[in-house]
């Protein structure tokens, strides 16, 4: 049966994650988790791009060889992947046997196709961007920065027919309007396609590059790394075999913007129906992580935020919540430390960590431990629970439109209306009541609770790990489906579990956080 295949990027092997990387396989993640609640088999890839000219001059400084940097490399990839959570079914690296294999059969298949053929190009050449340019590309007479050394190159290559796909193409998306998420992008690349198309140099003569997969059919070539990477997407789920219809077509490539054209827009879907196989359905773009001042943050310019120290220092949950939080997909967003310390601060530490350690200490001390059932009694727990089921609805419509910030401040505004709600009913202070009181104790308490039990339940794409550390503290096991989750459907007679602080105060210049009576 075909499942719901998402991609990421494979990521360059020439450096460490950084912040971009993580976002992007966060954002991946979250949104096969949500995906998942809602009953549809997913199948997640990911992985890592290792050959070109990058990962060959790396290699070369540090005097490395390639293969020994890409496998040290693609055991960091993968461990940042581990440390935030992110639970991918599959990593390809373009090293592989499995990978390389496709790779060459699609170009002889195109050869023999006539799809490609040799002749000699002269041209200015970008060595950052591994591709030869045109002088229309300058922006204000300059060389955009992400081209860096523009020089001027000849050399007989290999090229791959795109030009006459140019109009196949534009009738594509156009018959396709949501080809490309937002839909703005689209727009942008049928205005990209307004110029005409050239063919594309797949290949880079061994004498100037030596790190890449060999033309099946001269010796004397590797292939370009663009059409090596791309390939990816197919070559992990099996192109050729019985089991590739399960998967193929993609239901989502999720990118950043600055590899949506050419190469996702263009190149990849022109490159599958010359090959006869359908393009993938959606590309879901996302914005950069600007450093400050503005510069997009990148290995290139040396102002990356480590994700992996923010994991070990704040634990990942905080961190995924910040990015999927801060970001609006599509649009750029600034990271910054101070942004960062507020939001943990407010939302997390303030908010949900407050709620979850009033309760369970105020369960433990009123109630013995025992979890009271959600009893609606007055216009406030009706309320609460109107507030509750629609926040369900509301967090289940934003998730599978990719809208993680809006689905957030969502549970959010959940966790601050319970919050208010037991500063209103003040249920320390029918502790000390009548039997009357102890009654509303009891419905205070076991209302509280149900919306506590249902933000963690919303909470789990974002916040894996501590959505399920919520729920044993209520005495439940995560249900794992969202299509059933409603106001008072979680079993009786549960006790709290042990107490755990999960999100502590920062200690760091700034407030404190204020103290909460419980
Ligand atoms: O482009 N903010 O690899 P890459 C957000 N190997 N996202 C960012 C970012 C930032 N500051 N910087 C990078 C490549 N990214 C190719 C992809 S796919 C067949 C081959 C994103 O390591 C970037 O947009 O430069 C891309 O989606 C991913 O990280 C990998 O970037
Ligand atoms: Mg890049």
């Amino acid at each position: 049966m075909k499942c719901f295949y998402l991609t990421t990027a494979i990521d360059y092997a020439n450096g460490s994650p950084h912040l971009g990387h993580a976002y992007e396989k966060i954002l991946a993640d979250a949104i096969v988790r949500a995906k998942r609640l809602e009953g549809v088999p997913c199948h997640f890839l990911t992985g890592l791009d290792e050959h070109g000219q990058k990962v060959q001059e790396t290699a070369e400084r540090l005097g490395q060889d390639p293969q020994f940097l890409c496998d040290a490399t693609a055991e960091e990839f993968k461990g940042m992947c581990g440390h935030m959570e992110v639970a991918y079914d599959d990593y390809v690296r373009t090293t592989e046997l499995r990978h390389k294999k496709v790779v060459r059969n699609i170009l002889q298949l195109l050869s023999e196709k006539g799809e490609i053929y040799r002749t000699a190009y002269c041209g200015l050449y970008s060595v950052r961007a591994e591709r030869f340019v045109q002088e229309k590309d300058r922006v204000g007479g300059q060389w955009p920065e992400d081209f860096g050394e523009v020089v001027e190159l000849r050399e007989e290559n290999y090229f791959f027919r795109l030009g006459k796909y140019q109009d196949w193409l534009v009738d594509f998306l156009q018959k396709n309007s949501d080809f490309i998420y937002p839909a703005y992008r689209q727009k942008q690349v049928l205005e990209f396609l307004k110029e005409p198309l050239n063919d594309l140099c797949i290949s880079r003569p061994k004498s100037r590059l030596r790190w890449g997969i060999e033309l099946p059919f001269d010796g004397d070539y590797v292939t370009y790394v663009w059409f090596d990477a791309l390939i990816n997407y197919i070559s992990a789920v099996g192109y050729g075999t019985e089991s590739f219809v399960n998967f193929w077509p993609a239901d989502m490539h999720v990118i950043g913007k600055d590899i949506l054209a050419p190469a996702h827009a263009v190149y990849w879907p022109i490159m599958l129906h010359a090959v006869g196989l359908p393009p993938p359905r959606h590309l879901l773009v996302h914005g950069w992580w600007l450093a400050r001042g503005g510069a997009k943050m990148s290995k290139s310019e040396g102002n990356a935020v480590r994700p992996m120290d923010y994991a070990a220092a704040y634990g990942p949950d905080a961190f995924r919540y910040f990015v999927l939080r801060e970001m609006n997909v599509g649009q750029d967003s600034n990271f910054s430390h101070e942004l960062f310390v507020a939001r943990y601060r407010s939302d997390l530490a303030n908010d949900l960590g407050n709620l979850l350690s009033r309760l369970v200490s105020m369960m433990n001390r009123y109630c013995g431990g025992n979890i009271p059932p959600p009893e609606i009694q007055g216009d406030s727990e009706k309320d609460l629970k109107i507030l509750a089921e629609r926040s369900i609805a509301n967090v289940r419509k934003r998730c599978s439109a990719y809208d993680f910030a809006g689905a957030l401040e969502e549970v959010l505004s959940l966790i601050r209306a319970t919050n208010r709600y037991l500063e209103r009913r003040e249920p320390w202070k029918l502790a000390k009541g009548g039997s009357e009181e102890q009654i509303f104790l009891q419905i205070c308490l076991g209302a509280g609770a149900e919306c506590l039990r249902i933000s963690a339940e919303l909470l789990f794409p974002a916040m894996p790990a501590a959505a399920e550390r919520i729920l044993a503290q209520l005495g439940v096991e995560r249900t794992g489906d969202w299509r059933t989750l409603a106001w008072d459907n979680a079993p009786a007679g549960r006790k709290t579990g042990e107490r755990a602080i999960l999100f502590p105060p920062i200690e760091e210049e700034g407030n404190a956080l204020p103290a909460v009576p419980a």
